[in-house]
């Protein structure tokens, strides 16, 4: 029996188990699968259109009679920064001329866009029960209409005072994401990241402090993480980079076999792939022009001038300019199918919290 069902109960899963949202490494394909095994599925939407998401929904819904999530960010859109952008390419030139590429040519905008008029169009129309957010919370204009479409909100907070925020502000649930998290900081209300704790000492500080259940996030990847996180007074838990490797995410060949090769401490906070500090397995750009930078244009920015050089190295089978996001448990992660991995991951957690009780 798992010692608390208040997110079992409001999301109607039969674990309390988040499948997290990974923009840019999967698709609706790893959401049926872990949906299939009894987690909650996540779709990540800041990287695809509208279009795409309404598409990838669809197929979901065609395979899998279960709530489903869907995840957006939520950052105010700002300028890459006077004179940063050239000051970037100019700093990233000497790996454009390595890779025999011109610096010269257009590039492609990066497309991590904020929720918006036209994605809250989308729920309203598809109605999924459960939307999470990631930088805080979009305005309260678009926040009444998805909470009117009958969708739970959730979203990130990193530290206790935004988790009081988000509560205050109408977040149903919050996910305490600890500092040993894989992919951006949810962070909102600091910048500064030395400040952010890890899960162990957030997630019993959030739950005291807010009314709504929390899920733990951040270096969770087997039963006894799990455990763990009911033991801090946690009521589920979201688990990104466990997943990576299972064969139904869309993580290509060169990172998985960095994932494969990953070890505890080979990730790092890091500003220059996108401009917002991340945790990935360290690659030749982060430690060579990171991990932090000031010089990085505002988030999502710095990965414009990347898109080239990322494209150019795939092909010779490099991950150099690759965002490996993962987190500092990532070689626990199994190479299993993901609906095996879902209930391996309850199974073990119910044995591990009896033993416990007994
Ligand atoms: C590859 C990757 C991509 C991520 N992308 C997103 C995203 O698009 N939206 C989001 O809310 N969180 C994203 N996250 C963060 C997760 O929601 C979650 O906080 C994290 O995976 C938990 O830590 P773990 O990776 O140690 O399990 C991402 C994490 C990873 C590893």
């Amino acid at each position: 029996m798992w010692p608390n069902r208040r997110i079992i109960d409001l999301f109607k899963t039969e674990f309390p188990i988040v499948l997290a949202p990974m923009a840019g490494v999967m698709d609706a394909d790893l959401v049926i699968a872990a949906t299939q095994g009894g987690a909650l599925g996540s779709l990540p939407c800041a990287m695809i259109s509208v279009e795409k998401a309404r598409e990838q929904i669809n197929i979901i819904r065609q395979r899998v009679a279960a709530p489903i999530n869907l995840n957006f960010f939520c950052h105010q859109p700002v300028d890459p920064g006077a004179g940063r952008e050239a000051g970037w390419k100019a700093r990233l030139a000497p790996y454009y001329s390595e890779l025999g590429l011109d610096p010269a040519a257009p590039i492609a905008a990066a497309n991590r866009a904020p929720f918006d008029e036209a994605f809250c169009a989308l729920i309203e129309a598809l109605k999924p029960e459960i939307v999470s957010f990631h930088f805080g919370l979009p305005d309260q204009a678009l926040l009444r209409r998805v909470k009117a479409a009958g969708s739970l909100v959730m979203s990130s907070a990193t530290i206790v005072k935004e988790a009081i925020w988000l509560e205050e502000n109408g977040a149903d649930v919050i996910i305490a994401q600890g500092a040993e998290a894989g992919g951006h900081r949810g962070m909102f209300l600091t910048d500064n990241i030395a400040e952010q704790p890890g899960t162990f000492a957030l997630v019993p500080q959030v739950v005291d402090a807010v009314k709504v259940p929390v899920i733990a996030a951040g270096g969770i990847a087997d039963g006894r993480g799990i455990a763990a996180a009911f033991a801090l007074g946690a009521s589920g838990v979201q688990i990104g980079s466990a997943y990576l490797r299972c064969p139904e995410s869309k993580v290509i060949p060169a990172a998985r076999v960095a994932l494969a090769q990953a070890r505890d401490d080979s990730t790092v906070i890091t500003n220059v792939m996108t401009g917002r500090p991340a945790r990935g397995i360290a690659n030749r750009v982060m430690r060579e022009v990171g991990p932090i930078s000031p010089d990085v244009p505002n988030f999502p920015h710095a990965a414009t001038a990347l898109g080239p050089l990322k494209a150019a190295a795939e092909k010779l089978g490099k991950v150099d300019f690759t965002n490996l996001w993962a987190g500092q448990a990532v070689r626990m992660g199994r190479e299993m199918p993901a609906a095996e991995l879902t209930r391996a991951l309850a199974g073990a957690a119910l044995a591990r919290l009896s033993q416990m009780a007994g």
